[in-house]
């Protein structure tokens, strides 16, 4: 069987173009080796993953004890590496156009950052692990529908640095598998 690369410079997939890349959804361009995505879209891709995460999180009951615990690893994880890209990457590019927004969004990430160093100190079935996590779901939802909503700095991004977001993108993608790597080293 042929895999995804040689079936592109082969025979292509069906019914999308043979070469370069082609569209999947709006916004979102696959090449066959890999998701390339422009730096917005990777954002807002974060956010899903962690609202799915949270999602998955509240379906668990309070026995399951070992799945909360390695949802909420996934959760850290998410959530501190995307921290880390918008803060090194997307902030400062719109820093000059929207000072106050870019504040505002750091000091949220301050408060997750510090609900999730607390909740390091406490088993997932402690009741101040559940507290920390309910705070942490709307700190980050309010952090979601600031940076996604109107006026917020998605829409400043797409309106201020268009042309530069697909390379933005790549960079982002490119801080996170050093990361990755670094953890897995
Ligand atoms: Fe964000």
């Amino acid at each position: 069987m042929l895999n995804a690369l040689q079936l592109k410079e082969n025979q292509g997939f069906p019914g999308v173009p043979k070469t370069g890349l082609f569209p999947l959804a709006e916004g979102l361009q696959v090449e066959a080796w890999g998701v390339l995505m422009n730096a917005i879209d990777l954002l807002k891709n974060d956010h899903q993953t962690v609202q799915h995460l949270f999602a998955e999180y509240i379906a668990t009951d309070e026995t399951e004890t070992d799945r909360r615990e390695d949802l909420f690893q996934q959760i850290e994880k998410e959530l501190l590496a995307h921290t880390d890209v918008e803060e090194a990457i997307f902030y400062p590019a719109i820093k000059n156009v929207a000072p106050d927004l870019v504040e505002q969004a750091i000091t949220e990430h301050q408060e997750v950052t510090q609900l999730l160093t607390e909740m390091l100190e406490y088993e997932v079935d402690d009741d101040e692990f559940d507290k920390r996590m309910n705070s942490l779901m709307e700190t980050v939802q309010t952090h979601v529908q600031q940076e996604e909503g109107a006026g917020g700095v998605m829409e400043i991004g797409r309106q201020r640095l268009s042309g530069q977001l697909e390379e933005m993108g790549r960079q982002i993608q490119q801080r996170k598998d050093s990361a990755d790597e670094e953890l897995a080293a």
